[in-house]
């Protein structure tokens, strides 16, 4: 009998994440004895995976793309972020058998600008880039940690329309189309577009960002990403990708799971000096 706590990672694809690495340092510094895997789950084997794996006395699991929306799905309840992103990247069993879906994700992102970097987000004027599901999870903390406004804008721009009405009443949040960002200026500029991933950027016109503004990529790489370039290059005071915001979403989930709270800089610096 196994008397390792389980917990894995699903994903597709999922050879290159860093998720078994990072819980794996919050193990060992906060002294749980739990055993964390990564699994390559695309979206049709997804209900058959996540079933036998809670089955086989699994304890937690985190999904990421694509499978937040399935996740969403199958949680029996669901946390108020979670409710309001419709996504849900980590499952947790609760004592009375039934899984609770959460998404800290956006945690991680506000966790990552205002602790570890000092950028603060009260009274500025923010852009994000993107509708898609990454976008959702982010909205809900950006304004209630006291934004100015949020513009949302994408390259379908109904997406970004209905994205932000579904907002509203949260604060001032619009949508719109590249197209309408002429002639504007944000404090901080967050990518949350799949462009990244392949080395694209969405047509941004210059004059975007503000005199001591902001840039940050949701996504991260080895090499510093397209709008982290693009962000050195129109002066960001700071442009930084989502290493940080990988960090702080994974200890909130080890909270979640194990009620400690692991230190997140260390490994943030281990897991950035391992890529220069
Ligand atoms: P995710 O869940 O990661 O956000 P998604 O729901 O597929 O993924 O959304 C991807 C986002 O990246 C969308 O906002 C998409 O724009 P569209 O809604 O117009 O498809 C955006 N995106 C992807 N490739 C892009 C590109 N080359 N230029 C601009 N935006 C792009």
């Amino acid at each position: 009998m196994n008397d390792i706590d389980r917990y894995a990672v699903f994903g597709h694809p999922i050879k290159h994440s860093k998720s078994p690495r990072i819980h794996h340092l919050f193990a060992e510094q906060t002294a749980q004895n739990i055993e964390y895997t990564a699994q390559d789950v695309p979206a049709e084997q997804f209900q058959f995976a996540i079933t036998r794996f809670f089955s086989e006395g699994g304890k937690g699991l985190n999904c990421t793309l694509p499978l937040k929306e399935l996740a969403w799905d199958f949680a029996d309840h669901k946390t108020g972020r979670a409710e309001l992103s419709k996504a849900v990247n980590t499952l947790a069993l609760q004592p009375d058998g039934s899984i609770l879906g959460d998404n800290t994700d956006g945690h991680g992102l506000v966790t990552d600008l205002i602790t570890n970097h000092a950028i603060s987000l009260t009274g500025i004027r923010i852009l994000i880039l993107g509708a898609g599901g990454a976008s959702r999870g982010i909205i809900a903390p950006l304004l209630e940690h006291g934004s100015k406004t949020v513009v949302i804008a994408n390259r379908t721009v109904d997406k970004a329309i209905k994205l932000a009405a579904e907002f509203q009443g949260k604060g001032l949040i619009t949508g719109c189309g590249f197209e309408d960002l002429k002639n504007q200026e944000f404090d901080l500029i967050l990518n949350a577009t799949s462009a990244s991933l392949s080395g694209q950027l969405p047509p941004l016109p210059s004059g975007l960002l503000s005199e001591g503004g902001n840039c940050y990529d949701l996504a991260y790489g080895n090499e510093p990403t397209a709008f982290v370039r693009w962000g050195m290059a129109n002066h960001a005071q700071k442009s930084l990708d989502g290493l940080g915001m990988l960090v702080e979403q994974a200890a909130e989930a080890f909270f979640i799971w194990r009620g400690v709270h692991p230190k997140t800089s260390i490994v943030i610096e281990l897991l950035d000096s391992e890529r220069h």
